[in-house]
């Protein structure tokens, strides 16, 4: 059972680290007659409050999907609205929230180097802006877990590595400041982890709603941890209770 302080629902060590894939936003804006770029607006708009409700029920640390390594596929003009649009949001929200909030900070998982000059150094310039801070958004920007996996692999032998454990790779991750998530949350309904965080997925609960992004809301995530907490955890052991069976 989650821990209820009052009327509030709040979370433990069990679950501190949550992971979400925000899908949906294409289909939110088609269904209302407008551009699919119209629902990436609409889902960016939402993030700032899906953080804080997170943060106010004691989770620590956030990983949203923004940005895939297949997403270049996309028509140009729907990817060249998004990095303008990520670009934007980083500039004003986040940098502003950044320097009014002590316990806020943003890390972006991905390569960098093929973004645009502007949005990587505005990346740069928002991670170097809060270190060590309590609660982490780690935005998945250009990411693909295939990619971070030969990246980690490639990145320890070129620190003299001779050999590969899981400990040694763990370390070279996007992710290494981070816990592996507790839970991962799709939206949008569809049953796949899209080349998210293969590496760090391996026991981590997955939730997956029909709410498309744009429309995900406070009253969603109670719901997840409820079922979050629902859920026995064996991490590929025995539940204590089947222990003496
Ligand atoms: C997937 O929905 C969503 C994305 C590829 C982009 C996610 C971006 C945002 C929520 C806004 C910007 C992010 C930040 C961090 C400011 P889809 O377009 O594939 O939806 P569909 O499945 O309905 O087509």
């Amino acid at each position: 059972m989650a821990n209820l302080i009052g009327d509030t629902l709040m979370t433990d060590e069990r679950l501190d680290s949550v992971a979400i894939i925000m899908d949906g936003n294409g289909r939110w804006a088609t269904r209302r007659g407008l551009d699919r770029t119209a629902g990436h607006v609409a889902g960016a708009k939402i993030i700032e409050g899906i953080l804080e409700h997170f943060r106010a029920i004691g989770v620590h640390h956030v990983t949203l999907y923004a940005f895939s390594t297949e997403n270049w596929k996309r028509p140009k003009r729907e990817v060249d609205m998004l990095m303008e649009l990520i670009y934007k949001y980083l500039d004003s929200v986040v940098v502003k929230k950044i320097k009014s909030d002590p316990d806020f900070s943003m890390k972006f998982l991905g390569d960098k180097s093929i973004l645009s000059k502007k949005l990587r150094e505005k990346c740069i310039e928002i991670e170097e802006m809060a270190q060590d801070r309590t609660f982490v958004c780690n935005v998945a920007l250009n990411y693909g877990g295939r990619d971070e996996i030969v990246h980690a692999a490639n990145a320890a032998f070129a620190d003299g590595h001779t050999s590969i454990t899981e400990d040694v790779l763990a370390k070279y991750m996007y992710t290494s400041h981070s816990p592996d998530p507790d839970l991962i949350i799709r939206t949008g309904g569809d049953f796949r982890i899209s080349n998210f965080l293969l590496w760090q997925s391996a026991y981590s609960e997955f939730i997956i709603l029909d709410t498309l992004w744009p429309d995900f809301s406070n009253d969603d995530i109670d719901k997840c941890i409820s079922e979050f907490y629902s859920r026995t955890r064996r991490f590929g052991g025995l539940a204590p209770e089947d222990k003496n069976a």
